[in-house]
């Protein structure tokens, strides 16, 4: 695991970006897993503006998110296929007909599961996964006890996730307990993962990851097992992690040995 530890929410946020942009420069045509929720709102920020500025294209992207809610049309404000319309595919040159989100209101959502994994098998794979956190460990809504190997799937939401996420809906407004995402199998099948965590309240998640056993109690904890993930975290979210400061320092020395290599 690469952990990189930065001062603050908005440097994660660039570093995270930076990531992003190095890759579609790399690979116009890449194709992209993409997360909801808080953390990555400025990273998508810094995507808007890089795409504005032309320094970077969505032209020829592919996208898939993790997770739906299931119970909800696209068209639903608290939906993730709205999320992601309104905080980053409205604003880019992307073509929407390559953004997948799984289906919140498929009639079958078990061959819905299968569809969004061959989806993304005729696609080639996912070259870069972004992913938040949960308080819980949960990667996606691969909630604590999810199987390590899992696949695209219908997930129960655990209590504290739907406390957690109570703050997106009005007291009136329907809110999920059933969720479609994909599994843990299929996150570790990206050829590249970046975690971003920031905050004092993922601490203990971040700790679980990291330096806690390999577990289905702390799901994040499978990424151990993947040969090419990067952590982006602030020092709050990495604040409980026992060998902090040898992190840091394998940075400093990774940074040393790239710029020994660009002479
Ligand atoms: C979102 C997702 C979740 C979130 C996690 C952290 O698509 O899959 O795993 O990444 O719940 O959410 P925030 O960023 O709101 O703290």
């Amino acid at each position: 695991m690469q952990i990189v530890i930065l001062k603050d929410s908005v440097e994660v946020a660039k570093y995270g970006a930076n990531i992003f942009i190095k890759q579609l420069i790399n690979k116009p045509n890449s194709v992209l897993g993409l997360a909801t929720g808080s953390t990555p709102l400025s990273l998508y920020q810094c995507l808007i503006e890089a795409n504005k500025a032309h320094h970077v294209s969505f032209k020829d992207v592919t996208t898939f998110n993790l997770d739906e809610y299931l119970g909800l049309k696209g068209s639903h404000p608290q939906s993730y296929r709205y999320f992601m319309n309104e905080k980053l595919f409205d604003h880019l040159d992307i073509n929407k007909e390559q953004t997948f989100v799984p289906s919140g209101d498929a009639l079958d959502p078990i061959n819905a599961c299968l569809d969004y994994e061959n989806m993304i098998l005729a696609k080639g794979g996912i070259d870069i996964q972004l992913l938040g956190i949960g308080r819980n460990g949960h990667i996606g809504f691969n909630e604590p006890s999810s199987c390590l190997m899992s696949r695209t799937r219908v997930k129960t939401l655990t209590k504290a996730t739907i406390e957690d996420n109570a703050r997106f809906f009005t007291l009136d407004e329907y809110q999920p307990h059933l969720s479609i995402t994909m599994g843990i199998g299929t996150i570790l099948d990206a050829k590249k993962v970046v975690l971003l965590a920031t905050g004092e309240s993922k601490s203990d998640a971040i700790l679980a990851t990291v330096e806690g056993a390999l577990t289905a109690s702390c799901p994040a904890s499978a990424l151990q097992f993947h040969q090419n993930v990067v952590l982006v975290i602030d020092d709050a979210a990495a604040s409980k992690l026992s060998n902090r400061d040898f992190y840091k320092h394998i940075e400093i020395e990774n940074q040393k040995l790239r710029a020994h290599l660009a002479q």
